[in-house]
């Protein structure tokens, strides 16, 4: 048993729909969460800049005495994942990949279509799953610029977001896609939006409950599981704290205690 806390960070607000999984799973545990919204996004950033911001954000979160790591990001699993295990070696650390295989196996038509981040479809990793899990499937990636900064916005429904997102879906459809992978954690707080923009027979893929599941075979694994009432959630940001205090509501619904991340 350890009262520690459980570190999770993501590029800005997306990793919370991750958050909001772990909460549900495993509410005994004090959760930390760092949004980078002073570097948003990652998806059109280098790898190297990527592996940089997770070596600042990881080293706060172990000052903070945390127990174990959550990469509630794609973009950043991909980018940086293999460097925070070598400088942690002994850490729990969980990150997230396109869901590929799921929606392989989920797929009726054979055709999957993939909603991500330019850094993660134009990866070596993500080239890898393919590989591995999608050999008799069709997979049709999007790249989705722009969708991000909508988010972290807190613009979740109007119209300039609706018609980026149409735009995004439209070649997949166009393909037949009928199972389709949010590979990025902003995208699951467009799933109201998606609902109405996407014929009701289409399959939505994510990975935010299986991390929360992953994370607490780890941390069972390793006896590291908090006992007792429900642990705080405690937020910083290194984007404007006035803009993450008024999206947080919509997309994290715990009471949460926010602070500034000024690295
Ligand atoms: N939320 C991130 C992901 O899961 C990336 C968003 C971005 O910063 O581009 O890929």
């Amino acid at each position: 048993m350890s009262e520690a806390a459980v570190g999770v960070f993501d590029s800005g607000v997306g990793g919370l729909s991750v958050l909001g999984e772990i909460r549900t799973r495993l509410p005994a545990e004090t959760l930390l969460y760092i949004a980078d919204s002073g570097h948003v996004p990652y998806g059109e950033k280098s790898p190297d800049y990527i592996v940089q911001r997770c070596y600042v954000m990881a080293d706060f979160l172990l000052a903070q005495g945390c127990k174990a790591l959550v990469l509630a990001c794609n973009t950043a699993t991909v980018a940086a994942v293999a460097q925070l295990r070598a400088r942690y070696p002994t850490l729990p650390i969980v990150g997230m990949e396109p869901a590929v295989k799921p929606a392989a196996a989920a797929t009726r038509n054979g055709r999957v279509g993939v909603l991500a981040t330019t850094g993660t479809l134009k990866s070596g990793k993500f080239a890898a799953l393919l590989d591995r899990f999608a050999n008799d499937v069709q997979v049709f990636t999007q790249p989705c610029p722009g969708l991000v900064e909508r988010i972290e916005a807190g613009q979740l429904h109007d119209a300039t977001t609706r018609a980026l997102l149409q735009g995004y879906l439209r070649p997949l459809l166009e393909q037949g896609c009928d199972t389709l992978i949010l590979g990025c954690t902003h995208y699951p707080f467009l799933k109201p939006l998606l609902a109405e923009l996407l014929p009701a027979d289409i399959r939505l893929i994510d990975t935010g409950a299986a991390v929360a599941r992953q994370l607490e075979r780890l941390l069972a694994a390793d006896g590291l599981l908090a006992a007792g009432p429900a642990g705080p959630t405690h937020c910083w940001s290194s984007g404007s704290r006035f803009v993450f205090e008024q999206v947080l509501p919509q997309l994290y619904g715990d009471s949460t205690l926010v602070h500034d991340f000024e690295k």
